[in-house]
């Protein structure tokens, strides 16, 4: 963490010096959760459908599983701040994923440390123990990281943990062998356990973030943990984090393979951190890659540390997963008052064969329609001046759904563009003659912030080789993700302009773009 960001390791500094004994917990009156009922989603950027904490800090997705109807979703919290502090886990639920309860914090640190990055699973088999047959406990694995350690350069001052809960996850007990995997190698960077049910073996695998790569684990009771092994590619040396392992079914075919999740923290196409993976095989001890360099799950600059829901149901069977929604370049400066930092989109990602190749395709979760209004609905029309979209409601809080004629277009690029009255803008453009759309928010804000956040253009490489592309974009005050084709790619990015966005439009460079029927639909907050 050190290594991350200035601010941070001056928190740290300050913070390590005022609690002599690791990590002292906060008041435990202190609740994620505010029950007044003042609506947060007045302030100026709180995104409307988006998951934030109603006050202070939180990066990323923490012990995702479902249990009895409900999401649970937890999260890296600070409660006594809007920048990186020690960190608790924050905690809300939800029965579709979009509407969320804001629940107690579950973890607070204690004498061994601070509570980092972990995942949770239901252990429907009670292996643990730690539950009955009738009750399962849930069992969150988790990083204890010491400042005291840190401070004094003992490097091994990250360790693995557990936490239990037998009341379907809001108390949790710590138990008290911790740490389950000590940190004897003195490992800096030894972090972010996750935990899934390997069914040939019959054992527990976990996976955790070792610097530049990761490391596999293996328990009949998630309690003993044995080294497997540890999987790294040649030539990376980029600070790994946040791994997360499982099966996924390949679309339209019985074939199963493995996923590596892991984010990158510094150097992601777009610069910064972002999510990436690897997709391959994984035998109970070894994982093998299919190819030698990860893909990445997101293009764009704020999708980092994405994770999946653990025990989604058999019946319902996806993938389910989410992330946090901004860059350790710029996180703890972005101009927010309250609180700081939302999730992404829920998203269920699927796996496609594509020449020859495996590539997840990510969408938000099917639950996601259930904000949307009455749509405005576009006829098939041609484009070439910059032409104003009519959307007869708030154009920053909308879901454009685009459908462009690619074999009727003759432009070699086209852009949608969103403004406001304060002259400033967010540009989504397509250039098929370098085979790849770009993002343009250096001038979508105040920029008085942060350089690093306006500097350059991102871009994504976008297949225009076919009759149509699908463009699907959804904005939220703050924020938008794009999916194209699908999910084939998808692109999450965030900004902060003076005043909302009110104006949206398309425009067509040599040429002309013929926009298929389209649809702009309203979304309600969720507040
Ligand atoms: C990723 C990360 C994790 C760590 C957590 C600390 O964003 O650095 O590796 O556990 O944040 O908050």
């Amino acid at each position: 963490m050190t290594s991350k960001i200035n601010i941070t390791s001056i928190v740290i500094l300050l913070l390590s010096v005022a609690l002599a004994c690791g990590c002292k917990q906060s008041s435990k009156e202190k609740v994620a959760a505010d029950s007044s009922k003042v609506s947060v989603y007045k302030e100026k950027h709180r995104p409307q459908f988006h998951f934030t904490p109603q006050a202070n800090w939180m990066n990323d997705p923490n012990g995702m599983f479902y249990f009895e109807g409900k999401y649970h979703l937890f999260y890296q919290y600070f409660p006594d701040s809007t920048v990186w502090g020690p960190m608790h886990w924050g905690h809300a639920e939800s029965s579709d994923m979009i509407h969320w309860d804001h629940l107690p914090i579950a973890l607070f640190p204690d004498s061994i440390g601070c509570i980092f990055s972990g995942g949770a699973i239901v252990d429907n088999k009670n292996t643990s123990g730690f539950g009955t047959d009738q009750v399962p406990p849930i069992i969150a694995t988790f990083t204890h990281h010491d400042f005291v350690g840190e401070k004094a350069k003992t490097n091994d001052f990250q360790k693995q943990s557990l936490a239990y809960s037998t009341d379907g996850g809001v108390h949790w007990e710590k138990y008290k062998g911790n740490p389950v995997i000590p940190n004897k190698e003195k490992i800096k960077d030894f972090r972010d356990p996750k935990v899934v049910w390997h069914e040939a073996t019959q054992k527990w695998i976990l996976v955790l973030a070792a610097y530049d790569r990761v490391k596999f684990y293996a328990s009949p009771n998630l309690i003993d943990w044995q080294f497997l092994s540890d999987f790294a590619i040649e030539g990376d040396s980029r600070l790994w984090e946040c791994p997360d392992l499982f099966q996924m079914k390949v679309e339209g075919s019985n074939e199963i393979k493995w996923v590596l999740i892991v984010s990158i923290q510094k150097e992601a196409p777009n610069g910064g951190t972002a999510t990436s993976y690897f997709v391959g095989e994984f035998d109970g001890k070894k994982f093998a890659a299919d190819r030698a360099k990860q893909k990445w799950l997101d293009w764009g600059t704020d999708n980092y540390a994405f994770v999946t829901w653990n025990n989604v149901p058999a019946d319902d069977n996806r993938v389910l997963g989410i992330g946090w929604m901004s860059n350790w370049q710029y996180a703890q400066v972005v101009p927010t008052e309250k609180w700081r930092s939302a999730m992404t989109l829920p998203r269920e990602l699927t796996l496609l064969k594509v020449e020859n190749d495996y590539q997840i395709f990510s969408l938000p979760v099917a639950e996601f329609s259930v904000l949307r209004g009455q749509p405005t609905l576009i006829e098939k029309k041609v484009v070439s001046e910059k032409t104003m979209l009519p959307v007869s409601f708030s154009p920053s809080q909308a879901e454009y759904d685009f459908r462009i004629d690619l074999d009727e277009s003759t432009a070699s690029s086209f852009d949608i563009e969103f403004e406001n009255s304060a002259g400033e803008s967010y540009l989504v453009g397509f250039n098929r003659k370098d085979g790849k759309m770009y993002v343009d928010r250096t001038q979508s804000g105040k920029q008085d912030f942060s350089k690093e956040f306006y500097k350059d253009l991102h871009h994504a490489p976008i297949n225009f080789n076919k009759s149509e592309l699908h463009i699907r974009l959804i904005m939220d005050v703050a924020s938008v993700e794009i999916f194209i084709d699908n999910g084939a790619v998808s692109f999450t990015s965030i900004f902060f302009p003076s005043e909302k966005y009110d104006k949206v439009s398309l425009s067509a460079a040599d040429g002309n773009l013929l926009l298929s029927e389209s649809r702009i639909y309203p979304l309600n907050s969720i507040e």
